[in-house]
């Protein structure tokens, strides 16, 4: 195991996070980064860079995206799993948004047994309720540089509209409005119960309640990780 944290030694480890938007995914996976070094791949993040370099692949995703709808496992998966592949099979990562769909975790699973690679070792499901979820998302504002999450009331920037670590400008993304929050809500509803049941087949479904204070999570997650022997406090 190696000592990236201050009081966690973390070993080399692949996550799944799973949940409806606004849970907490990318929150808690921007302290795993930025704390124990483990690498933060968000789909939604890579989808709305190639929008922002003018790639053809990110403008034809976002109109799926501004209608709340998923992206085709087709478009995703070619992005995604080219990054997920470059990482190599020496660093730990965590994947925030990504699966999605059954379809996108048997292509993850495929992808590493053609290549040799550690398996995901844990899907973590935060589970929180709808009414929590529209609050937070209506609330979010993101840096427009270094891609940090706020809530203009939970988690508010020492500045308003700043980024307290870059100075950037925060913005509201897109689909953030109340109309396309719904509609989000009602695709995760529909596709996250057959990759919940995928993971639950494999022994790897865990969960940890997305409704508490941040610190909470991440201590929850901890205990988590210590758990199933992918982390150990040091003494
Ligand atoms: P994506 O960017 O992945 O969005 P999402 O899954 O909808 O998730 P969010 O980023 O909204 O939520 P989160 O759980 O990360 O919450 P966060 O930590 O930000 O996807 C966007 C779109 O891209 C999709 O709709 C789809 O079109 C497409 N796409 C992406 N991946 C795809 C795929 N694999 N297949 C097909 N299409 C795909 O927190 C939310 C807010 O709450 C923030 O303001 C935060 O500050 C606040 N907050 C977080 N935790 C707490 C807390 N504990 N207490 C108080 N406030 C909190």
């Amino acid at each position: 195991m190696g000592s990236l944290g201050l009081d966690v030694k973390v070993g080399l480890m692949r996550l799944v996070f799973l949940g409806a938007p606004g849970a907490g995914k990318g929150t808690v996976a921007s302290l795993l980064e930025e704390r124990l070094g483990i690498s933060h791949l968000s789909s939604g993040d890579l989808l709305r860079e190639a929008l922002r370099k003018g790639d053809s692949l990110g403008t034809e995703a976002s109109r799926y995206m501004k209608a709340g709808v998923l992206v085709p496992d087709d478009l995703i998966c070619g992005l995604i799993l080219n990054r997920i592949e470059r990482l190599g099979n020496n660093c730990s990562f965590v994947l925030d948004g990504f699966p999605r769909t059954k379809e996108q975790a048997e292509a993850i699973d495929s992808l590493f047994r053609q290549k040799g690679h550690k398996p995901v070792d844990l899907a973590v499901d935060f589970q929180i309720a709808p009414a929590v979820v529209v609050e937070r998302l209506a609330g979010r504002r993101v840096c427009e540089t270094c891609r940090i999450n706020y809530h203009v009331t939970r988690i508010p920037p020492r500045r308003p509209g700043v980024c307290d670590r870059c100075g950037s400008s925060l913005i509201t993304r897109p689909d953030d409005r109340p109309e396309t929050i719904r509609k989000r809500l009602e695709v995760y509803e529909a596709e996250t119960g057959p990759l919940l049941d995928f993971y639950r087949s494999q022994g790897k479904l865990r969960t940890i309640p997305g409704d508490q204070e941040v610190e909470e999570e991440y201590g929850a997650l901890m205990g988590l990780l210590k758990e199933e022997g992918l982390a150990d406090a040091v003494s």
